[in-house]
């Protein structure tokens, strides 16, 4: 069975089609790397997915269930995350806090278990030094790894994560691909991740989609990272490169040139 399989779904916000005719199919354990110009409709699709947009025609399976009934698999990490950061919490807290929120819990009561499976997940992110220290004292980089703790606290089989390294300068990008990968090797857990700039997630990427409004490929990134079908989306200066079995982009500015499917 398949982790995600999306057979000609049109995702739609009141009436207004936002991405047309996708189909694509993410076996179990894959990563895939979504790419797309700003407004393409990669959150869109990710909480399509995660089963947080129900405006959507066409048929979509997430481990075979309707996304809205894979809900206990899947978890979803948003683009931005706020954080009430007067609230003095702790890196633990916030680890923890998630799955208070998946039980929908309105007070705080966090047990014994969930703070050695808290502790437990910040040390799979290579965190365990800075569990006791305020969240808001952290970096970037510490942060979004707080934030993966947290979402494998549940153990998910599937992780929707948008733009998980923007605002992350390059070492700090570095240090989260790096978790990436281990989440992907070491617990088999199926991602999607939306991201600007492919690069620094080349060495994860299983699978790549373009989408810009409409699927303009997909594949593995030998076959969707060609000059000819990034130059579709990011115009004729895009450049593919591979190095050392990778592919990578040069894309440049998008906005000098013109965009499909406006
Ligand atoms: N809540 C909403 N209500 C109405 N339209 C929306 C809503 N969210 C997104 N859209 C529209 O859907 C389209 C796709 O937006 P989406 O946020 O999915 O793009 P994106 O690829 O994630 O862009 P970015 O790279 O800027 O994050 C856009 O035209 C956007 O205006
Ligand atoms: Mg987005």
């Amino acid at each position: 069975m398949a982790a995600v399989e999306a057979r000609d779904v049109s995702i739609y916000y009141e009436g207004q089609k936002a991405v047309e005719g996708v189909s694509f199919t993410l076996e179990e354990g894959e990563t895939l790397l979504l790419l797309g110009p700003n407004g393409a409709g990669k959150t869109t699709l990710l909480r399509t997915v995660g089963g947080f947009h129900r405006e959507y025609r066409g048929e979509l399976k997430v481990f075979g269930l309707s996304p809205g009934d894979a809900g206990e698999f899947v978890v979803y990490v948003p683009q931005s995350f706020s954080l009430n950061e007067r609230v003095p919490l702790r890196a633990r807290d916030v680890v923890a806090m998630g799955r208070l929120y998946r039980r929908g819990f309105v007070h705080f009561r966090i047990g014994k278990a969930l703070i050695e499976r808290a502790l437990e997940v910040l040390d799979f992110v290579g965190l365990s030094e800075v569990a006791d220290k305020p969240f808001s004292e952290l970096s970037g980089g510490q942060k979004q790894r707080v934030l993966l703790a947290r979402a494998l606290l549940s153990k998910p089989r599937l992780l929707l994560l948008d733009e998980p390294l923007s605002a992350l300068d390059p070492s700090a990008r570095a240090d989260v691909v790096a978790v990436l990968g281990k989440i992907k090797r070491e617990m088999g857990v199926t991602m999607m991740i939306t991201t600007h700039d492919v690069n620094p997630l080349a060495e994860l990427g299983d699978k790549v989609m373009l989408l810009n409004r409409r699927l303009v490929a997909f594949g593995s990134p030998d076959e969707v990272l060609r000059d000819e079908i990034i130059a579709r989306v990011y115009g004729p200066l895009a450049r593919a490169i591979r190095l050392e079995e990778r592919f990578y982009c040069i894309i440049g500015d998008t906005h000098l040139h013109g965009r499909e499917g406006r």
